[in-house]
C-alpha cells in the first residue's frame, strides 16, 4: 500500500541493523512512499553487512557513524547534504545499555556503563540534532523523530537504566524541539509497543513483557511495520504542527489500567 506521502522528501535513517529492526521497516516504507535517504549505523554494526541488502533494495547510500561522535555525525551529514541539498526528515532509532547487556541489576548499575548507554541512547539524539542545526540543513516543515518506550513514564523492572535514558531522550525532544520551532521543523518521539528486535529481545524477561502488553492493549501490540507507518505519517506533510510530543503507538496500553484478559488470568 503506497500513498506517495513522502514523494520528493530526503532524509537520514539511523539504526537499521537487520530485518527485525524498526528502522529497517521504516526505510522500506519510506522508500515505498517515495522518499530518498542515507542509511547510517555504528561502524561495528556494519560488520554484519545486512544493511547493504537494505541499501540496494531502497537505492540508498550507507554511511557508518557512531552516533556519539560529533566527527562521525559531521561527515555523515556532509555526505547527505552533498547528495540531497537540504533534508526533510531524520529517524533516530538507536538504543543500547551496557548494564542491560551484562545483566547488572538496577540497584547495582555500573556508572561507567550507565554513561556509555546514556550517551548512545539519549545524548546522541541531541548530537544528531545539533549537527543538523549547525549545518542548517533541514527544510522548513521538516520532521525529526526518535523512538522510545513507556518505561520512561512507568517502571518496568529489567528495563534497567534504559528507562532513565528514555526519559532523558524524550526531554531532549521537547527541549530541542522548542528551538527547532524557529526553523519550522518538528521534533517528536514515538513510544512503541514491545517489539521483537535485537535490542528489544536483549531485555531480560522480554517474552513476558511482550505477552503482557499484548493482553493489556485493547488493540494488541503495534508491530514494527505499524511503527514504520506511523513514522511515515510523522514525516509527511499531514502532521506539520505536531511537535514536542511523545506519541504512543501501543494499541492503547498506556491508557489501560487493567484489561479483562489480565483479570481473567487471576480467576475469581
Ligand atoms: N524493540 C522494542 O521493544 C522497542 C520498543 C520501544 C522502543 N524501541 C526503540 O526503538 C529503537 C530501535 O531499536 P530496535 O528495537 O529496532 O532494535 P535494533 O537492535 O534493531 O536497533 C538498535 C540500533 O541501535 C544501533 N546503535 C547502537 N549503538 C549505536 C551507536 N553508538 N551509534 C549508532 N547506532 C548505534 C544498533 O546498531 C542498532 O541498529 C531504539 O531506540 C529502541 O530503544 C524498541
Amino acid at each position: 500500500m503506497s500513498y506517495g506521502l513522502l514523494k520528493g522528501k530526503k532524509g537520514i535513517i539511523f539504526g537499521a541493523l537487520n530485518q527485525d529492526s524498526i528502522a529497517w521497516k521504516v526505510a522500506e516504507r519510506c522508500h515505498e512512499e517515495g522518499a530518498e535517504f542515507v542509511l547510517s549505523n555504528a561502524p561495528i554494526a556494519m560488520r554484519m553487512g545486512e544493511i547493504n541488502e537494505l541499501a540496494e533494495k531502497t537505492g540508498s547510500d550507507v554511511v557508518a557513524a557512531d552516533a556519539t561522535s560529533m566527527e562521525d555525525l559531521g561527515k555523515l551529514f556532509d555526505h547527505a547534504i552533498e547528495k540531497f541539498g537540504k533534508l526533510d526528515f531524520i529517524l533516530h532509532s538507536i538504543g543500547m545499555s551496557v548494564n542491560v547487556r551484562k545483566g547488572k541489576n538496577y540497584t547495582e548499575i555500573n556508572y561507567d556503563w550507565l554513561e556509555k548507554g546514556w550517551d548512545v541512547s539519549a545524548v546522541s539524539f541531541h548530537k544528531v540534532m545539533r549537527t543538523a542545526w549547525e549545518k542548517d540543513c533541514m527544510n522548513e516543515w521538516g520532521s525529526i523523530l526518535a523512538l522510545t518506550y513507556i518505561a520512561a513514564q512507568r517502571t518496568f523492572p529489567d528495563y534497567n537504566d534504559m528507562a532513565d535514558n528514555k526519559s532523558y531522550l524524550e526531554s531532549i525532544a521537547r527541549s530541542f524541539g522548542y528551538y527547532w520551532g524557529e526553523r519550522k521543523v518538528r521534533v517528536n518521539t514515538i513510544s512503541q509497543s514491545p517489539t521483537p528486535t535485537t535490542a528489544g529481545s536483549g531485555v531480560k524477561g522480554f517474552g513476558g513483557f511482550l505477552s503482557y502488553a499484548q493482553d493489556m492493549s485493547p488493540l494488541g501490540n503495534a508491530d514494527a511495520l505499524e511503527c514504520a507507518n506511523y513514522c511515515v505519517a510523522m514525516f509527511s506533510d499531514l502532521t506539520r504542527k505536531v511537535t514536542m510530543q511523545n506519541l504512543f503507538n501501543d494499541g492503547g496500553f498506556s491508557n489501560t489500567g487493567v484489561s479483562q484478559k489480565v483479570v481473567d488470568k487471576y480467576g475469581e
